[in-house]
């Protein structure tokens, strides 16, 4: 008669002591002492990770695009973690930080260089990955809680580059974050109250850096991670990529992206910021460019009179953000081919070459 196998034992021909835990080291142990036993992952996601690790015949750029950016957001979280070790969100230091990490911590130049061009890719790559999934219909149903979770995934990279801008408390960042701090002005009645909300006070102070950082390290970190998983879950069942091996591949290559451009072009220091001393031209970084030049395009609107101008520049560009957002239930065409959606590409071609235009215009007027 059999013995029954006793839970948790192990059988008599299996290593144990320091020999079972190089067995771990082994394939089969890995797989069935660490994985199966210990972890308890079932089977049938073993052979999923095991299919995924066999390259697929089709390359797809969109979907390469979209696991480099989730690696560029874990990429994000790590070097932050680091720059926080030696950062003091403090007016009288934050400026000093910065600039001790820079030039006296070792490899503290790499981390916030990585840091830096990470966050400028991650946002590159956010409106490729938005463009390529709507030139492929994939905001389409069953998609629209992929799309819209997507959505406010863009406006939170866009939020990260926001309040991570006056973390250095240099000029340059000081003087952004006022003009952008003065932006809900434009709203009548409740705009000084929004001011104050996003400033913690008149100006731009003590008490806003202390809010953007808790913003940067804290809420919006929390706020990706939900709306990552909740953009993954519809397309996703274990939340990894197809093809493993090309997709680390993928991975690697915008590593060393990101090494070369941090060494290459080391993130700048500038000069502390100034409360009394205003520079002479006050510009946003690249991507809030064009949302700045729609602010001052709006100015010659002065005809309507009174705050009109100023609510209509803001009002138009919540007005896009929306459109995007409802983009799932306003194209009702089921069609998923570009050549049969007409509408939908002229109407994606124009954003996008707009937002190119009012960039460049804003950038080298
Ligand atoms: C931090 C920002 C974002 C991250 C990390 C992210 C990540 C991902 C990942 C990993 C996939 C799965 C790709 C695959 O394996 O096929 C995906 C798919 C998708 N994403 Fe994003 N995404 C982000 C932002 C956005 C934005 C801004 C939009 C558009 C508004 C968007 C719309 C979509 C859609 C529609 C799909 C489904 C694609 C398909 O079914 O082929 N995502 N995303």
């Amino acid at each position: 008669m059999m013995k029954p196998e006793l839970k948790g034992k192990k059988k008599p021909n299996e290593p144990v002591g320091l020999r079972g835990l190089l067995s771990w080291f082994t394939s089969e142990g890995f797989l069935n002492d660490v994985l199966k036993k210990r972890l308890g992952i079932s089977d049938n996601l073993i052979n999923k990770f095991k299919n995924n690790l066999q390259p697929k015949k089709k390359i797809h750029l969109g979907a390469y695009i979209s696991w480099i950016l989730t690696f560029l957001f874990i990429i994000e979280c790590l070097t932050g973690m680091f720059l926080m070790m030696y950062y003091h969100p403090t007016i009288a230091e934050a400026f000093e930080d910065v600039r001790y990490i820079t030039n006296i911590v070792p490899y503290g130049w790499l981390i916030r260089g990585i840091h830096f061009w990470g966050s400028h890719l991650m946002i590159l790559f956010v409106f490729f990955h938005l463009l390529q999934t709507y030139l492929k219909g994939a905001y389409k149903p069953p998609r629209e809680i992929t799309w819209i979770s997507g959505m406010v995934l863009l406006l939170l990279s866009l939020g990260f580059g926001l309040t991570g801008y006056l973390l250095p408390w240099n000029q340059i960042s000081f003087w952004a974050s006022t003009v952008v701090t003065e932006v809900p002005m434009a709203f009548p009645y409740i705009g000084h109250y929004l001011k104050l909300i996003a400033r913690g006070g008149e100006n731009v102070s003590q008490v806003t850096l202390t809010r953007f950082f808790s913003m940067h390290v804290m809420a919006l970190p929390a706020l990706t991670t939900f709306f990552i998983v909740l953009h993954l879950i519809p397309i996703r069942k274990y939340l990894i990529p197809r093809d493993l091996i090309t997709h680390f591949i993928a991975i690697l290559l915008c590593f060393a992206l990101l090494i070369s451009l941090a060494t290459l072009s080391p993130a700048p220091i500038h000069e502390k910021a100034d409360p009394y001393h205003t520079p002479n031209k006050v510009k946003a970084e690249w991507y809030f460019l064009a949302a700045q030049e729609v602010l001052e395009l709006a100015q010659h609107l002065d005809f309507l009179g009174g705050w009109a101008p100023k609510l209509m520049g803001v009002l138009i560009q919540i007005f896009v953000i929306l459109i995007l957002f409802l983009i799932p239930f306003l194209d009702k065409n089921p069609a998923r081919n570009i050549k049969k959606r007409p509408f939908a590409v002229t109407f994606i071609s124009i954003g996008y070459c707009a937002f190119i235009i009012l960039t460049l215009v804003a950038k080298f007027k």
